[in-house]
């Protein structure tokens, strides 16, 4: 009798916690009435918002109703054994093959720059940096001082500013992106009085773009698709960046120069090779992925150079990769039903596979898929999925990293920030809650750090493989990294290493010899870096 009277309790429960949300959205009695008529589903509280899953099947219990503690093993079960290390080791012999053939015909990934030479830490100079990430358009006026007087630093911020992007502009179709662009390069020189004197010559400007781009010169590139949900590719695929770039400032009248391009991977590694010149590596981990690195010419199939100048080949011995990680995956990455479901709702599922494991863009979202199925299956929450959770990619990356922070065994901080952004209207979670949140957290974000570990360890062996080194450089390999998750997840770079250590060690390496480094404001950097680059070769 038990199970059934708790069973016809939570009925109840889920039947008016059903009418107080509708009536909440200014709905008809009569119509709620007839909406949960017509969806019995709604009082049995199997699937409180068909929406809210994307859609998708899932079920990890068989729609069976399940107790808490199952549920939560079933959640276990499913992430944890895929950061084993020998699972590990697969994905990066898996990775590795895929990367390799990447090399020899894939016009999307392992795209080689035109930056042939790392810096050599001469170049001086004052310097428009753009750096059009997923979430900010951010310019900056840097001062490259030298390698010798830069102590370590790589350059001075003379001015900046930061715009964010938010959906109205991430939606802005072909040109009127880069006009916007424009306007606010404008809004940030005018009045400008440091560093440049706007009547002179034009101020060079690099620009570091956080999306593909097959390069043409270290100047231009043609516009390739662009995830992060941007449309300013719409209509111009294949038109040159450079050109879209230069044609809207020429518009507004200002006095700049785009000389240099590269994707924020590459600004990384050429932010951190300006101070350091051992750097061969650079990742990067915030709402996307990626990694560069810096590889002998010969790997390549000559197809992919596209077309060149002769003296581009007679100089170029190593060249900056962009390697476009989060394009590989496919087929082989360790997918969960809720793995499945996040891609099943997604507008483009096969575009990058590992960034859907591992950024900042979709973290939250495999948190929020297991949550829900949490509260639908095994009573989570009341059963009722707080109002502001029902529609995907509600549950926010930086969300779950604060709650990741709270180490207390009362959780209040995690409570308080969960609560404040997703109230439930009737009830207060409970600590096991909390508690289930922060371990499902926990298992989404150690898994993504694993998997970032390993993409950074195949290309490793790969360049080791390229350059014929035995099993390691013989010397300390520099990873530069960048990125809000590296930089700001609770215990995510410390993870992330520890998994590195691992696989370097199982591979026959030294452990600790390949070695995350900050690379701080790398994109504004290495964009200004690469505009000095770039000078010093016209
Ligand atoms: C883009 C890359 C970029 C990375 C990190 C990915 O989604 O495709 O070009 O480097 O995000 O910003």
């Amino acid at each position: 009798m038990q199970p059934f009277i708790a069973a016809m309790s939570k009925v109840r429960q889920a039947f008016f916690a059903a009418i107080i949300r509708s009536l909440l959205r200014t709905k008809s009695l009569l119509q709620t009435i007839l909406k949960i008529w017509i969806s019995p589903s709604l009082i049995k509280g199997e699937n409180v918002d068909a929406s809210a899953n994307g859609g998708a099947a899932t079920s990890s219990s068989n729609g069976r109703k399940i107790g808490r503690e199952e549920f939560m093993e079933i959640v276990e079960k499913a992430f944890k054994p895929s950061s084993s290390r020998e699972r590990l080791e697969e994905l990066s012999e898996g990775l590795k093959k895929q990367l390799l053939e990447s090399l020899e015909d894939n016009q999307l990934c392992m795209l080689p720059s035109y930056n042939h030479q790392l810096p050599s830490g001469d170049e001086r100079g004052n310097f428009l940096a753009l750096d059009v990430g997923g979430s900010t358009f951010r310019v900056a006026l840097i001062e490259l001082p030298g390698r010798e007087a830069a102590a370590g630093q790589e350059g001075r911020i003379l001015k900046r500013a930061t715009f964010k992007i938010n959906n109205g502009v991430k939606q802005l179709k072909g040109v009127l992106f880069f006009d916007w662009m424009a306007e606010r390069i404008e809004e940030t020189l005018s009045g400008q009085s440091e560093g440049h004197d706007m009547s002179e010559a034009p101020l060079s400007m690099g620009l570091a773009w956080s999306f593909p781009i097959e390069q043409t010169s270290l100047r231009s590139g043609l516009l390739q698709g662009m995830g992060k949900g941007f449309l300013a590719a719409h209509g111009l695929l294949g038109q040159d960046l450079g050109d879209l770039i230069q044609a809207s400032c020429s518009r507004r009248g200002l006095n700049v120069h785009l000389n240099a391009i590269v994707n924020d991977s590459s600004a990384t590694l050429l932010s951190k090779a300006y101070s350091d010149p051992t750097t061969r590596f650079a990742l990067i981990l915030g709402t996307g992925v990626n990694a560069a690195i810096h590889l002998p010419v010969h790997v390549f199939s000559p197809p992919k150079f596209g077309v060149r100048p002769e003296e581009w080949h007679a100089c170029a011995r190593h060249v900056i990769v962009n390697t476009e990680l989060s394009m590989f995956g496919t087929g082989i990455l360790p997918s969960t039903i809720w793995d499945d479901a996040l891609r099943a709702a997604h507008p483009n599922p096969t575009f990058q596979p590992l960034e859907h494991f591992v950024s900042g863009g979709y973290l939250g979202e495999i948190v929020r898929l297991v949550l829900i199925e949490g509260i639908q299956t095994a009573g989570l929450f009341g059963g009722v999925v707080p109002p502001s959770l029902t529609q995907p990619y509600t549950l926010e990356t930086e969300t779950i990293s604060y709650m990741e922070s709270d180490h207390t065994p009362t959780l209040e901080k995690a409570t308080a920030i969960f609560t404040s952004r997703h109230p439930s209207p009737s009830s207060v979670p409970c600590l096991a809650d909390i508690q289930a949140i922060h371990t499902i957290a926990s298992y989404v974000s150690v898994r993504a750090s694993a998997l970032v570990a390993t993409g950074v360890h195949a290309l490793w062996s790969l360049r080791n493989d390229a350059e014929g080194f035995q099993s390691s450089p013989g010397e300390k390999t520099l990873v530069a990294y960048n990125g809000s998750v590296l930089e700001n997840y609770p215990g995510f770079k410390g993870n992330c290493q520890r998994f590195l250590d691992g696989l370097v060690e199982g591979s026959g390496g030294v452990k600790g010899s390949v070695e995350l480094v900050y690379a701080e404001e790398s994109s504004l950097l290495g964009a200004a870096v690469a505009g000095a680059v770039a000078a010093g070769d016209s």
